[in-house]
C-alpha cells in the first residue's frame, strides 16, 4: 500500500512536470492570475493537503489538482485561468476577492467543501463567468449586487449555504440565467418583482429561505420558466397570484408552508403542469372543477382550509401517482370514479389521501386496483365504517414518500478477485467483468413522486444523455430526501472492453460537471455530488506512466499535442484528486459537510468477494446470528483471523457517503471494553461492517444458559463493570459523543478471557433518516432503534435520547445479569417486578439461582445501583461515570472466585478472571456461604426467571 501510494506520488511529480514543460514551452499563465491563484490558495484550507505543492507559485495546471485551468488560445500571448473546479475536496477557509483578476474565467466550481465567509463581490467583475457554482458550502453575509452584472452567467447554484439578507434587484441584468438555485439559505425580504423580466430563467428555486412579502404576480411573464418552487417561506397573509394559473410552460409549482391565503386559483390551462403542491397553508373555498393537465403526476392541497365538495375532474388523469387532500374541511362525497377507471399506465402506484376532512359518503363501493392506495379516515364516513364497507380505507394514513431502496445486487460469476471489477448484471455479454465509474447525482427538483415507474425512463434519458447504451447505467440506489429531492448513486460501465479510457472519463466527468447533459421535464434539475475513480482506475492511469518514464516514451504517449498533455494532466489530476474522495451518498442529506476518504487509517477496506470468500459465499453455516440491521456471519479472513461480518440488510443503513463518516469516526474509537471494528465492505450495493470475533458469544447466551455454565456474581459484575467502562467511553472520549442507544445483553459480548465488549455501538447513527415530508429532519437520525424492555421510559416523554438514556438500558442489564431474566417475559417488565421484590423485601427472591452463593452486601449493592439506573425520571438516575465509580466499589469487596466455595470458580479459572482485569480485586471478604436458594425459603416468587 505504502510502495504504491509512494509510486503515485513520485508518477504524479513527474508527469505534472512533464506537462508543466509542455505548457511553458510555448505559453506562460498571466502573472497576475498566478498572484492571484496563491492568494485564493492561501485563504483555503486543504486538510487533505491536496492543494500543497501549489503554494510555489507556478500556473495552475501544474499545481492544482483537479482544476483543468489554462486556455491555450488567448489573445494577450498568455494562459488564462479559465475553469477553477475543486468540487467537493473538503476545503474550507473562505473565498478571496481576487478570483477577481481571474479575468476570463468561465467555471468557477467549489461545490461541496466547507468554505465559510461572504461571497467576494469582485466574483461580479468577471464578465466572461458562465457557471458560479458555490453551493454545499458555509458561505453567509448577504449576496453581493455585483453578482447581478455577470452577462455571461447560465447558471447561478448558491443553494445549500447560510446566505442571509435580500435578492438584489440588479439580478434582474441577468438575461442569460437559466438556472437560478438559491434555496437552504436564509435569505429574507421580498422577491424583487424586477426578476419577472429575466427572459431565460428556466428553474427558480428558493424554497427554504425567509422570504417574505408577496409572490410577484409578473412571474407569469417569464417566456420560459418550467420550475418554480418557493416553499417553507412566508408570504403570510398574501394570495397566490391569479395570473400563474397562466404560465404557459410551467412543469411544477411547489408553494408548500408559505402562509398563503384566499383561494386556488385555476391551473387548468397549463397545458404540461406535472407537480402542484399547495399544502400546509391557508386556502379556503372550494377546490377549483377545471380538470388539471393530462400530464400531472402529483397534486397535493393538504394541511389548507379547503371547503366544498372534491371535484369529479380528479378522474382520468393517465400519470397521477399522489392527490392529497388531506386535513381540509372538504365535504360530500367521495367521487370513486377517480379510482374506478384509472388507467396504471406506467405500472405506478397510486395515492388517494382524503383523510381528516368532513367526508360523509362514498358515492359507490368499488374495489380499487391494486397499488391504489386510499386513505379515508379522519372523516365521519369512518365513524361507521362497516355500513358502507369501507373499513380497509379508514386505517392509518399514507401518504409517506415511496422510499428508494437500492437493487440487484451482483452475483460473482467469476470476476477476477480484484479490486474495482464487478458483473455488469445488464450486460448482454454475460458475465463480462468491468471496472465502473460511480457517480453521486440528485435531482433538486423532480416532477414526479414515485421514482420506481420511470426508472427506466430515467435510464434511457441519463445514457441519451451520455451517448451510452442503456446498459452502461446501474442505479445503485436512490433515496428520497426531504424537498422532496431524490439522491442516487449511479454506476457507469464501459461500452467497451473492461475499463474506461482516459478521454472516456474525461467526457463522463465534464457531462455532469458542465451540465452538458440537458435537463429533463420529468426529472427537472441536477446536481453532481461527486466523481468516484476507484481500482483499478488508479493503478491503470499510472501503469501507463510507469512505462513512460523516459521523455521519449512519454512523448508517445502525449503525441506530442497540448491537447494530449491537457487530457493527460486532466486525467492525472482528477485522478488524484477523486482517489481521495468516494462515496456518496445515496442519502446525501440536506448538508454534505463531511468528505470521505477511501482509505481510512485503522480500518481496511474489504471487497465483496473477499467478504464472500470469508464466508463461504455468506452460507448458512456461516450465520452466527440476526441483528437489527441484517444478518451477521463468521468469517474467515485470508489471513487466517476469525472476524465477525455485519452484512446490512438492502435500505438499512445509510448511503455511502454517511457510512464513510461513521466507520472514519469508529474507527478512530478504541477500548478495551469496545468490540473493536476491523474494516468494511461498501461494494456492489452492500454494505458490510468487520468485527473482531467474539468467541464466547453474547451475554444473553450465558445468562439463559446456552454458554455451558451460569456465570458466578463476580463474573457478573466484572460483566457489568467492563461494559459501564465501554459505554462511559462512547460517552466521554468519543467526538462527538456516542450514546448507544441499544444496549442490551445481546450486544454485550464476550472474549475469549470472558471481558465484556461493547458491540453495536454507532450504529444507531448510520439508521436512515425518517422521510417525514415538510419536516427538515435534523443530521443525525433520532430514530430509536432500541429494543423493547430496555427503552428509556422518559424517552416516550420528551423523545429525546440522553447519556441517561443509555444508563437506563444498562441498568436493565445489570437487572438481567442479577436476575437471569429477561427484560420483558410473559408481559412483565424486568424493571418493575425487581422494584415490587424488592419494596417488598424479597429481593433474593428474585437473584439469579444459577449464579451459585453470592456475597450478600454486594449483591444488595449492586441491585440498588442497577434500580437507580432503572429510576424513571431521567435527573434521578446516576451518570455512566457514576455507575462505574459504585461498580468499581463494590468490585473492591467482592471476593475473587476462589475464595467462594462454589462451583463457579471452578468453572471460571480465576488466572482468566485476574488475567484480564486490570482491577486490584480485593480478597477481604468475609461470609461466604450465603447462598441465594437459602433465602429463598418461605418465599413465593411472582417472577419466573426467565
Ligand atoms: C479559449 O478561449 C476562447 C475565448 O473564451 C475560446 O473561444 C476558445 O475555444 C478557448 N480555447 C480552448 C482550447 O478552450
Ligand atoms: C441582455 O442584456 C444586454 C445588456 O443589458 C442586452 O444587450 C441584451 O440584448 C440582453 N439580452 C436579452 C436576451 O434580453
Ligand atoms: C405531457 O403529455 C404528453 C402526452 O402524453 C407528452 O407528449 C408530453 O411529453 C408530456 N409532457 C411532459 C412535460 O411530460
Ligand atoms: C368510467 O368507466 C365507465 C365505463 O367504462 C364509464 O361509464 C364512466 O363514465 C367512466 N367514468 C369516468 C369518470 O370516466
Ligand atoms: C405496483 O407498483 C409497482 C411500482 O410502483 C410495480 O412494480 C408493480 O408492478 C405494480 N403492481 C401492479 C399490480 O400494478
Amino acid at each position: 500500500m505504502i510502495d504504491s501510494e509512494l509510486f503515485i506520488v513520485r508518477a504524479f511529480i513527474f508527469l505534472t512536470v512533464c506537462c508543466f514543460t509542455l505548457f511553458v514551452g510555448a505559453q506562460v499563465t498571466h502573472p497576475s492570475e498566478v498572484g492571484a491563484l496563491k492568494v485564493i490558495r492561501s485563504r483555503l484550507t486543504d486538510p487533505k493537503k491536496n492543494l500543497d505543492s501549489w503554494n510555489e507559485g507556478d500556473p495552475c495546471v501544474k499545481k492544482w489538482k483537479g482544476v483543468l485551468c489554462p486556455n491555450t488560445t488567448s489573445s494577450d500571448g498568455y494562459l488564462h485561468v479559465r475553469e477553477l473546479q475543486l468540487l467537493n475536496m473538503n476545503l474550507s477557509g473562505s473565498l478571496a476577492p481576487e478570483l477577481g483578476k481571474l479575468s476570463q474565467l468561465q467555471i468557477l466550481d467549489f461545490m461541496w467543501n466547507q468554505i465559510g465567509g461572504s461571497i467576494p463581490k469582485e466574483i461580479g467583475d468577471i464578465k466572461t463567468l458562465r457557471l458560479l457554482l458555490l453551493n454545499g458550502n458555509q458561505l453567509s453575509g448577504s449576496l453581493p449586487e455585483e453578482l447581478g452584472y455577470l452577462p455571461n452567467l447560465t447558471r447561478i447554484q448558491i443553494d445549500e449555504n447560510q446566505i442571509s439578507g435580500p435578492l438584489p434587484m440588479s439580478f434582474a441584468n441577468l438575461n442569460k440565467t437559466k438556472h437560478f438555485h438559491m434555496n437552504n439559505n436564509s435569505i429574507s425580504g421580498q422577491i424583487p418583482p424586477e426578476l419577472s423580466r429575466l427572459p431565460s430563467l428556466l428553474h427558480f428555486l428558493l424554497d427554504n429561505n425567509n422570504l417574505s412579502g408577496y409572490l410577484p404576480p409578473g412571474f407569469s411573464q417569464l417566456p420560459n420558466l418550467l420550475i418554480m418552487q418557493v416553499d417553507n417561506n412566508n408570504f403570510s397573509g398574501t394570495t397566490i397570484p391569479a395570473t400563474y394559473g397562466s404560465m404557459k410552460k410551467l412543469l411544477k409549482l411547489s408553494l408548500r408552508n408559505c402562509g398563503l391565503l384566499g383561494t386556488i386559483p385555476d391551473f387548468s390551462g397549463i397545458p404540461e403542469l406535472g407537480y402542484l403542491d399547495l399544502s400546509g397553508n391557508q386556502l379556503d373555498g372550494p377546490i377549483p372543477t377545471k380538470k388539471l393537465s393530462l400530464n400531472i403526476t402529483t397534486i397535493d392541497f393538504s394541511n389548507n382550509k379547503l371547503n366544498g365538495s372534491i371535484p369529479e375532474t380528479f378522474s382520468g388523469l393517465p400519470f397521477l401517482q399522489k392527490l392529497s387532500l388531506a386535513n381540509n374541511s372538504l365535504t360530500g362525497s367521495v367521487p370513486s370514479a377517480i379510482w374506478e377507471n384509472a388507467t396504471l399506465t406506467r405500472n405506478q402506484s397510486l395515492i388517494l389521501d382524503f383523510g381528516g376532512n368532513s367526508l360523509t359518503n362514498i358515492s359507490r363501493v368499488v374495489s380499487p386496483p391494486a397499488n391504489v392506495t386510499i386513505v379515508l379516515q379522519g372523516n365521519p364516513l369512518c365513524l361507521n365504517p362497516n355500513q358502507q364497507n369501507i373499513t380497509q380505507f379508514c386505517g392509518a394514513s399514507a401518504g409517506e414518500q415511496p422510499s428508494g431502496t437500492s437493487v440487484n445486487a451482483t452475483t460473482i460469476c467469476g470476476c477476477p478477485v480484484q479490486d474495482g471489477y464487478e458483473i455488469n448484471t445488464k450486460d448482454p455479454r454475460q458475465c463480462y467483468c468491468a471496472a465502473p465509474i460511480r457517480v453521486g447525482y440528485r435531482l433538486k427538483s423532480p416532477g414526479i413522486w414515485d421514482f420506481v415507474p420511470y426508472r427506466e425512463a430515467f435510464e434511457k434519458y441519463m445514457t441519451a444523455g451520455l451517448t451510452f447504451e442503456i446498459h452502461q447505467l446501474t442505479i445503485e440506489s436512490f433515496v428520497w430526501e426531504e424537498g422532496p429531492r431524490l439522491g442516487m448513486y449511479l454506476k457507469f460501465f464501459p461500452g467497451n472492453g473492461s475499463m474506461f479510457n482516459s478521454s472516456e472519463i474525461l467526457h463522463l466527468r465534464s457531462a455532469f460537471a458542465e451540465w452538458l447533459i440537458p435537463d429533463s421535464d420529468i426529472f427537472g434539475p441536477y446536481e453532481f455530488l461527486n466523481f468516484t475513480l476507484r481500482e483499478p482506475y488508479d493503478d491503470g492511469i499510472f501503469t501507463t506512466s510507469k512505462s513512460g518514464t523516459s521523455k521519449g516514451a512519454l512523448a508517445g504517449i502525449i503525441i506530442g499535442t497540448f491537447a494530449g498533455a491537457f487530457i493527460l494532466c486532466a486525467i492525472v489530476s482528477i485522478i488524484i484528486v477523486r482517489r481521495r474522495y468516494t462515496g456518496l451518498n445515496a442519502a446525501s442529506r440536506k448538508r454534505q459537510t463531511s468528505r470521505i476518504r477511501m482509505k481510512i487509517d485503522g480500518v481496511k477496506s474489504f471487497t465483496f468477494s473477499e467478504m464472500a470468500l470469508a464466508t463461504n459465499t455468506f452460507s448458512d453455516s456461516s450465520q452466527v446470528g440476526v441483528g437489527g440491521y441484517g444478518k451477521v456471519y463468521k468469517g474467515i479472513l485470508a489471513n487466517g483471523s476469525v472476524v465477525a461480518i455485519k452484512r446490512a440488510e438492502e435500505g438499512s443503513l445509510q448511503g455511502s457517503k454517511e457510512f464513510f463518516t461513521e466507520i472514519e469516526m469508529l474507527s478512530r474509537l478504541h477500548h478495551r471494553n469496545l468490540v473493536s471494528l476491523v474494516g468494511y465492505c461498501d461494494e456492489q450495493d452492500e454494505q458490510m461492517l468487520v468485527y473482531e470475533f467474539m468467541p464466547n458469544g453474547t451475554l444473553r447466551d450465558h445468562l439463559s444458559g446456552k454458554g455451558k455454565d451460569a456465570p458466578s456474581f463476580s463474573m457478573r459484575l466484572r460483566i457489568a463493570l467492563g461494559s459501564a467502562r465501554g459505554i462511559l467511553y462512547l460517552h466521554t472520549e468519543a467526538d462527538p459523543p456516542i450514546f448507544h442507544r441499544d444496549i442490551k445483553a445481546t450486544n454485550i459480548l464476550l472474549d475469549s478471557k470472558f471481558v465484556a465488549k461493547v458491540a453495536d455501538f454507532g450504529l444507531s447513527r448510520l439508521a436512515p433518516v425518517p422521510e417525514n415530508s415538510g419536516v427538515v429532519p435534523g443530521h443525525v437520525s433520532t430514530v430509536v432503534k432500541g429494543t423493547p424492555g430496555y427503552l428509556d421510559p422518559e424517552y416516550f416523554l420528551t423523545h429525546k435520547l440522553t447519556d441517561k438514556s443509555d444508563v437506563y438500558s444498562l441498568g436493565v442489564v445489570f437487572l438481567e445479569l442479577l436476575t437471569g431474566m429477561h427484560p420483558i417475559s410473559h408481559g412483565k417488565n424486568i424493571v418493575r417486578e425487581v422494584n415490587v421484590a424488592n419494596q417488598s423485601g424479597m429481593m433474593f427472591s428474585v437473584i439469579d439461582k444459577r449464579m451459585g452463593p453470592y456475597p450478600p452486601e454486594c449483591v444488595e449493592k449492586f441491585m440498588a445501583l442497577a434500580l437507580r439506573c432503572c429510576e424513571d425520571e431521567t435527573d434521578s438516575r446516576p451518570s455512566m461515570a457514576e455507575v462505574v465509580r459504585e461498580l468499581d466499589n463494590i468490585w473492591a469487596i467482592t471476593p475473587a472466585d476462589d475464595v467462594v466455595p462454589t462451583a463457579a470458580a471452578k468453572r471460571t479459572p480465576r488466572q482468566t478472571t485476574s488475567a484480564s482485569s486490570s482491577l486490584v480485586h480485593s480478597t477481604l471478604y468475609t461470609s461466604t456461604d450465603v447462598s441465594g436458594s437459602d433465602l429463598l425459603s418461605g418465599v413465593v416468587p411472582n417472577i419466573a426467571p426467565r
